[in-house]
């Protein structure tokens, strides 16, 4: 075991956690940010997606060890009252159905637009395409993603 102190959603944290721990463990198990969601476990969902210093990631499969002093942004801190542009769209859409696959499709959703904020739907396409939805949302979630590339 050993002491992390990571930076989150613009807080510190500590856990005391063995250095191989997956930081998806670590945000809900010992800081209790559990919008975050565990699925496959495998980087094969994206259930679990974060940013990293604003790129989206998996934390199912990133070990706390490797975080360091990154900044990490979770669905809890993504902004100060849901009013994120992705999150706007969401709601306007009316995206979700259970809900479990959300956060991360929303993560993903908006590291992608800061960086191609103007895409076009083949762009969407293929920058969504590894976020895995049960309910096979698929179709709203594009949607949203293209609504909320006219809002930011
Ligand atoms: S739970 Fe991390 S990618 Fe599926
Ligand atoms: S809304 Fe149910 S898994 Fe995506």
């Amino acid at each position: 075991m050993a002491i992390y102190k990571l930076h989150i959603n613009g807080r510190s944290y500590q856990a005391d956690v063995e250095p191989d721990t997956p930081l998806l463990w670590v945000l809900r198990d010992n800081f209790g940010l559990v919008g975050t969601k565990y699925s496959c476990g495998i980087g094969a969902c994206g259930a679990c997606t974060v940013h990293v210093n604003g790129q989206a990631m998996r934390s199912c499969t990133l070990p706390v060890a490797a975080v360091g002093t990154q900044k990490v942004i979770t669905i809890e801190g993504l902004s100060a009252n849901g009013d994120h542009p992705v999150q706007k769209a969401w709601d306007e859409v009316d995206v979700a159905q259970c809900g479990y696959c959300q956060s991360g499709q929303i993560m993903t959703a908006a590291a992608f637009l800061k960086s191609n904020p103007k895409p076009t739907a083949d762009q969407i396409d293929n920058a969504m395409h590894g976020n895995i939805c049960r309910c096979g949302a698929y179709h709203r979630i594009k949607e949203a993603v293209k609504l909320a590339s006219t809002k930011a």
